[in-house]
Formats: structure tokens, sequence, C-alpha cells
């Protein structure tokens, strides 16, 4: 195969900007069809873009035209799609996080074992990001020793109403922990969160800190904001022994304005990462030609990512540290 021919459905927010990246040129793919829930949106898109709009979900997994799919609809959503896709033998990139429930991923992960090939892919992008990858190298080359913090910052400029306290944790942090993963290349073995209270503008919802430990004990602090009002904001920075990393996200210039000088900070995620976006499809094509895996978060990633979600979320509860849970790695899923 050298062209993929890409189906995607789910066609919000997420849906939409992946599918226009898709159609604009990521080398051997080339996006045929859409699909959503919501017929009038899938179709307004697959006009715009000149694609087909397909009705159900199952019929675009079994369309001729489609070799792999992309998941962008809601959480829930998400494994039933992927179990669907791995059944018709097709590679499926998922957004994160993989599933909702751990059960769903054993499920997963048990037909993609049984199909014998790996299909899935999560849609953890930041392992694309070139900070990242550079502050995961660092970490592997051992150039400035081990190390010792991960401090980590997700803010956003705000949230829909439906974001609950509970959701910060079982979805918008799901980013750093597996870039905590990705970076450190080993596992979190505990979880502790504490939560200031809930800022006037956003009740309901309470900021959250976590702070988390790597099975050699490096610490990793996250704080996510998602009402931070001015905009989205990733940082991180990585300690080590003789010497630290730090992110620089940012446009390349800054703009003297109204009397002030500074950064522009971008409206949201698709702003921020979208060359990480972009690596990451070009990645994913370029391993289902290939047949090479690569470098994205594989079903055991997204169950290792959930699990420690489990772990925070009960840390939450209970404000006790709690030990995240170290199944044994199956074979398929080394190296
Ligand atoms: N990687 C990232 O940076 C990132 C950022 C935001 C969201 N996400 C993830 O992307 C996914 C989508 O988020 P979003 O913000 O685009 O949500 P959204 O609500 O904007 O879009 C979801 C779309 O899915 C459709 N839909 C619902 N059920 C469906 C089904 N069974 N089959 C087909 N379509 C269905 C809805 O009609 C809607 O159009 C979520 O899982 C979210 O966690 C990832």
């Amino acid at each position: 195969m050298n062209e993929v021919r890409i189906g995607v459905i789910g066609t919000g927010v997420m849906g939409t900007d992946h599918a226009r990246k898709l159609a604009g040129g990521i080398p051997g793919a080339r996006l045929t069809a859409v699909q959503d829930f919501a017929a009038d949106r899938a179709s307004a898109l697959a006009q715009e873009l000149g694609v087909l709009a397909i009705a159900e979900a199952d019929a675009l997994i079994a369309d001729a035209e489609v070799d792999a799919v992309l998941v962008c609809s809601p959480d829930g959503t998400h494994a039933a799609l992927g179990l669907k896709a791995i059944a018709a033998g097709k590679p499926v990139l998922i957004e994160k996080p993989v599933a909702a429930e751990r059960g769903e991923v054993e499920a997963l992960m048990r037909a993609e074992m049984a199909a014998g090939r790996k299909l899935v892919q999560v849609g953890y992008m930041r392992r694309f990001d070139p900070g990242y990858a550079e502050m995961r190298r660092v970490v592997a080359s051992a150039e400035v020793g081990s190390p010792l913090f991960m401090h980590c910052q997700h803010r956003n400029e705000s949230s829909p109403s439906y974001l609950t306290s509970e959701l910060i944790i079982a979805n918008s942090a799901g980013h750093e922990f597996d870039a905590a993963r990705f970076v450190l290349g080993e596992e979190i073995v505990a979880a502790t969160v504490i939560s200031p209270p809930e800022p006037r503008h956003a009740p309901g919802r309470q900021p959250q800190f976590i702070v988390l430990q790597s099975a050699s004990g490096t610490v990793v602090d996250i704080e996510v904001y998602t009402d931070a009002r001015y905009g989205y904001d990733v940082q991180a920075e990585l300690v080590c022994e003789e010497g630290t990393v730090r992110l620089r996200p940012g446009p390349p210039t800054s703009l003297r304005h109204a009397a002030r000088d500074g950064l522009v900070v971008p409206p949201d995620w698709r702003a921020r990462f979208a060359d990480a976006y972009r690596l990451q499809f070009e990645s994913w094509v370029r391993s289902i030609v290939t047949g090479q895996s690569n470098e994205g978060s594989t079903a055991w990633d997204g169950y290792m990512t959930l699990l420690v979600t489990e772990a925070c979320l009960k840390a939450w509860s209970t404000g006790n540290r709690i030990a995240v849970e170290q199944p044994e790695r199956p074979a398929f899923y080394q190296g």
C-alpha cells in the first residue's frame, strides 16, 4: 500500500480540524470519507473537503474506499468503534482517551493481540511535539544525569460547562500522564491529588494539582487549570541531576501593541499543537505504509494512562497517596 485512504468518525471540534489537515496534504494520506451522528455536520464538512459523507459509523469502517479509521467521537464511543475497526482488519487512530473504562481497553488489547498485529494508535499527539521528543531524548541519553522532577502546567482559556473537577483528572490531565510516561520512559507508580478552591468565575470546577511518582522515583507535578482566562498555555520543565530541559512553546515573534510587549498566547490546543497533530498523522500513515511501529501511544500506553487516571481519581476522593496498579505487560506490547 502506498496511499492510505482515511475515514473520520465524529466531525466535531477535533474531527473537523483533523479532517482538514488530512485533506490538506499529509504525505501518503488521502481523506475519503467522514461520518457523524449529526448528519448535517458531516455533510457540510464532506462538501467543503470534496469527500464522501457516510451515514453510519459501521458503514464507514466497512467501506472499500477506507483503509484506516480516525475516531474523533466522544470518549464513551472510542473502544466500541476501535473494536469494529480491528474486526475489519483496519488500522485505527483513536482520539484520547483510548476508552472510558479499563474493561473496554482490555477487550481492545485482546482483540488486537488476536489479530496478531498492532492496529491501534491513541491520539496523545504530544509525543510528536518536538519539545517533548527532545525531553525524552535527553532522559534516554542521560547527558545531564537522571531526572529528579518533571514540572507540568496545563491551562485552558475556558472550558465547557460539562467539565467537572473529576473530568479535569479523567480527561484533561491524560495528556500529561502520557507525556510523563513517554518522557521518563517508565511507569508511574503512585498518585496524590490536592485541589485549591473553585475560581469564582467557574463554580463547580476545582483546578487540580497532581503529584505522581515514577518507578525509579522521579516526582512529576501537574497543575491543571482549565479556566485561566488568558489563553491555552502548556509548559513543562524537566529537572535532571546536572541540568534542566524546558519546553519553549509560543510563536516565533513577540507583539508590541497597546502599551504591552510580549508573546501572543494561542486560544486553544489546535494552534499550540498544530505541528504535533500533523507530525502524528505523518508518522501514523508512514507506519501503516511500512508496517513499522512508531513512537505513538499504543493500546497498552492508553491502558496504563487509564490506570494512572483511576489512581488519581481515587487519590482525589480519598485524599490519600494511591499506588497505580502495575499489570504485567504482554509480550505483544514489548519493544
Ligand atoms: N488530542 C487532543 O488534543 C484532543 C483535544 C480535544 C478533544 N480530544 C478528544 O477528541 C474527542 C472528540 O472531542 P471534540 O472536542 O471534537 O468533541 P465534539 O463534541 O466537538 O465532537 C464530537 C462529535 O462526535 C459526534 N458523535 C457523537 N457520538 C457519535 C457516534 N457514536 N458516532 C459518530 N459520531 C458521533 C458528535 O455529534 C460530535 O460532532 C474526545 O474523545 C476528546 O477527548 C482530543
